[in-house]
């Protein structure tokens, strides 16, 4: 089980006239097996958040704590787009990022592969995968390292519908088996609602000003009337927030 902490988090780009405060303030409590979406419209601080959290980027001030029972893997991280290494074929991709690569990581690898129903993959290069395939390689590779968080920034807004909504069941699946915190960042209230048990609310300048619990059972059908009425509530709240202009 994971736990994240973040204290009175504040980031602040450029200087002077340039000054952008991209979080203020923001204090967030994240336990277990939990699907947290941040939700908010652009340049409202998601992908900072994110980026501090993995350390890819530094706050202004604040501290944030992040305790994992694998002590020694980092959170895993999956983008926008899927950032593989071209030159190199899919399994390969996979092994790359292993600790060890040993026949135990290559027994693991294929199974993660074979979650995203790419098990006959492993030998073609990314340039031969489609985006969505690209994409599913990307995530069963963050799935790979068996972090005990995973932080997923816009991971399907690339993709057409259809294929982000097959991705979305098969990550709600992995979720589901492997007991991860998982901390998901979509500008698609829809999805948000389908994918999580908690839904965070972002406005410009970093205010997180909404905490959401979606309490309803999964897998969830878009179509349901409950999973409808949930995601009603949430654009109601973009509305009272005047978020849904931006
Ligand atoms: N490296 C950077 N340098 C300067 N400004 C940045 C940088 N990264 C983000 N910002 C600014 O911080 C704000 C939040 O950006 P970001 O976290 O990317 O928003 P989101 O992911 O919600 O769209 C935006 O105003 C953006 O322009
Ligand atoms: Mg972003």
């Amino acid at each position: 089980m994971a736990e994240i902490k973040v204290k009175n988090l504040h980031k602040e780009f450029g200087v002077g006239d340039d000054r952008v405060v991209a979080l203020e303030n923001v204090n967030l409590d994240i336990e277990g097996h939990v699907f947290v979406s941040i939700v908010g419209p652009s340049g409202c601080g998601k992908s900072t958040l994110l980026n501090i959290l993995s350390g890819i980027e530094t706050a202004s001030s604040g501290t944030v704590d992040i305790t994992q029972d694998s002590h020694d893997a980092n959170p895993g991280y999956v983008f926008q787009a899927a950032r593989l290494l071209p030159w190199r074929s899919v399994m390969e991709n996979l092994m790359f990022v292993q600790k060890e690569r040993d026949d135990e990581a290559r027994a693991r690898c294929q199974r993660y592969l074979d979650m995203v129903q790419l098990g006959d993959k492993g030998d073609k290069f990314p340039g031969e995968l489609s985006g969505g395939m690209q994409q599913r390689v990307g995530i069963a590779r963050a799935f790979s390292i068996e972090p005990d968080v995973l932080f997923m920034d816009e991971p399907f807004s690339h993709l057409d519908a259809i294929t982000a909504r097959s991705l979305r069941r098969e990550l709600h699946e992995m979720w589901k088996q492997t007991k991860k915190t998982v901390l998901f960042v979509t500008h698609d209230v829809g999805e948000a609602v389908e994918l999580s048990n908690r839904i965070l609310v972002f406005a410009k300048g970093g205010k997180l000003e909404d905490d959401i619990t979606v309490d309803l059972p999964f897998p969830r059908d878009p179509s349901d009337d409950a999973v409808a009425v949930a995601k009603a509530q949430v654009l109601r709240k973009f509305e009272e927030l005047d978020l849904l202009a931006t």
